[in-house]
């Protein structure tokens, strides 16, 4: 991949820049933690819950239909507080949504909740009316269909809540969940199923000692950065842990974290076997010591727990966290039995796209500015156009950052302009602090307004997002 050091810039040279570490970007505010008056739960003491996967209330010829309705609920997070959230079906993670690719599935949100919301289909190839821009707001009391047509590969995808200047509360309260295409490539593969393959939805929250989940006001500039929750959650249970078998299991890895970025490794030591990416299966498996993961993006690894012995604890860490927030969730190895799993040398056929053919390169510099966040020295306003892609053209879009944010385009998958290595399809990248992405994409399927944004959800909500039309 070609990553550039934007020193240029920034106006300084490497030795400038070396001299002062980060110290250029000390003005720009970084992600803050925000600890609740809840004390922290003892880690891996609660098993790791598997979020209910939702029934469709009818199939036809043409659909499934699925109902989720958005509502006030209790639920029992750190053990013996009652938490409300806002979840789809009254539940954090909402239920899991389990779809065929090419089958069209029709998901009618209800809203209960005070507020209006908008439901996004992240990672979803989706028609401009049914992608939930932040404008196309539910309001309480009503409901709306979104339509997914899903002509898509198999991918592991989340839904969540998406409205304008609220995305962070909103998701924060517990508005996400789990959105699975499966497709026949995949099937036909003999990878971990069933209960050996494990959605883990992971995030941060912070808890006051009445049970409630503190988000900052709006305009508190401590939190400008992003809001880090000082409890990790594992489809949506603190610090939990899983008894597995002696044998390989498909651990799907979603970020699905506000502001918080991960480097998930096991301890004491083990391989994480990746397979697939925000937009499906790899061209070939890459075997890893660590997967870094920045908010909204996924990673399908599989482990073979057969590399451990019977009674042996395998703690998932993130390498990026200190103290609690460094632990995850942790394995522990419960039996020997049977595995007719594998991972197989070529797990799919990915096209490359092929920088030379691009016709069309944008700009994209995502920076601070003001009281917010800016694309291109812009504020989102949901009036302006800032890009029209055409239809089937072939773009580069060089994204430069400040400090780091998760670049998250919605409509169609890219690849990283890159000269080596299989190609992969993502939605969602990190920009680390002050670098240059070139990314490569191609609009299909739909013309009509969609969004890019910055993933870190206070950034976003603090205007970093910019719509684009395909035309
Ligand atoms: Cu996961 Cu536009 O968002
Ligand atoms: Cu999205
Ligand atoms: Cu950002």
């Amino acid at each position: 991949m070609r990553l550039t050091r934007r020193q240029a810039l920034l106006g300084l040279g490497g030795a400038a820049l070396t001299l002062s570490g980060c110290s250029l970007l000390r003005g720009t505010p970084q992600p803050a933690q925000l600890n609740g008056t809840a004390r922290l739960p003892t880690p891996y003491a609660v098993p790791l819950p598997r979020p209910a996967v939702a029934k469709p209330y009818k199939s036809d010829g043409q659909a499934d239909y699925y109902e989720l309705v958005q509502r006030v609920a209790e639920v029992e997070i750190l053990p013996g507080l009652r938490t409300p959230i806002w979840g789809y079906g009254g539940q954090f993670p909402g239920p899991t949504i389990q779809a065929r690719s090419g089958r069209r599935t029709v998901v009618r949100v209800t809203n209960t909740l005070g507020v209006p919301t908008v439901t996004h289909l992240h990672g979803g190839h989706t028609p401009p009316d049914s992608d939930g821009y932040p404008t196309d707001l539910v309001q309480p009391g009503t409901h709306r269909d979104y339509v997914f047509p899903l002509e898509q590969r198999a991918a592991t995808l989340w839904y969540h809540d998406h409205r304008m200047d609220q995305t962070g509360p909103q998701v924060w309260r517990g508005l996400a969940g789990l959105f699975l295409v499966g497709d026949e490539e995949e099937a036909a593969l003999p990878l971990p199923h069933g209960e050996r393959d494990v959605p883990l939805l992971i995030c941060d929250r912070s808890f006051n000692s009445d049970g409630t989940m503190p988000y900052p006001p709006r305009h508190d500039e401590t939190y400008m950065g992003g809001v880090l929750g000082n409890v990790i959650l594992v489809n949506g249970a603190p610090w939990p842990w899983l008894g597995v078998d002696r044998a390989r299991y498909r651990l799907r890895l979603l970020n699905a974290s506000n502001a918080r970025a991960y480097e998930l490794a096991l301890s004491p030591g083990g391989t994480l076997t990746q397979i697939g990416s925000d937009g499906g299966l790899l061209a070939a498996p890459r075997r890893l010591d660590r997967v870094r993961l920045a908010p909204g993006e996924r990673a399908d690894v599989v482990v073979d727990f057969a590399a451990y012995r019977v009674g042996d604890q395998v703690e998932l860490r993130n390498l990026l966290g200190d103290g609690p927030q460094a632990r995850v969730m942790r394995f522990t190895v419960e039996r020997n039995a049977r595995d007719d799993s594998a991972v197989p040398a070529t797990l799919s056929r990915v096209e490359r796209l092929d920088p030379a053919q691009a016709t069309v390169t944008r700009d994209f510099e995502f920076s601070s500015g003001g009281p917010g966040w800016l694309i291109n020295g812009k504020p989102f306003d949901a009036r302006r156009v800032d890009a029209r892609p055409r239809l089937g053209q072939l773009e580069i879009w060089r994204l430069t950052s400040d400090v780091a944010h998760p670049f998250h385009l919605h409509l169609n998958s890219f690849q990283l302009v890159s000269d080596d290595g299989p190609a992969e399809w993502k939605d969602t990248l990190e920009l680390r602090e002050a670098q240059t992405v070139e990314i490569i994409t191609r609009f299909t399927g739909y013309r009509g307004r969609y969004v890019l944004h910055c993933h870190n959800l206070e950034h976003e909500d603090m205007a970093m997002m910019s719509t684009f039309e395909v035309i």
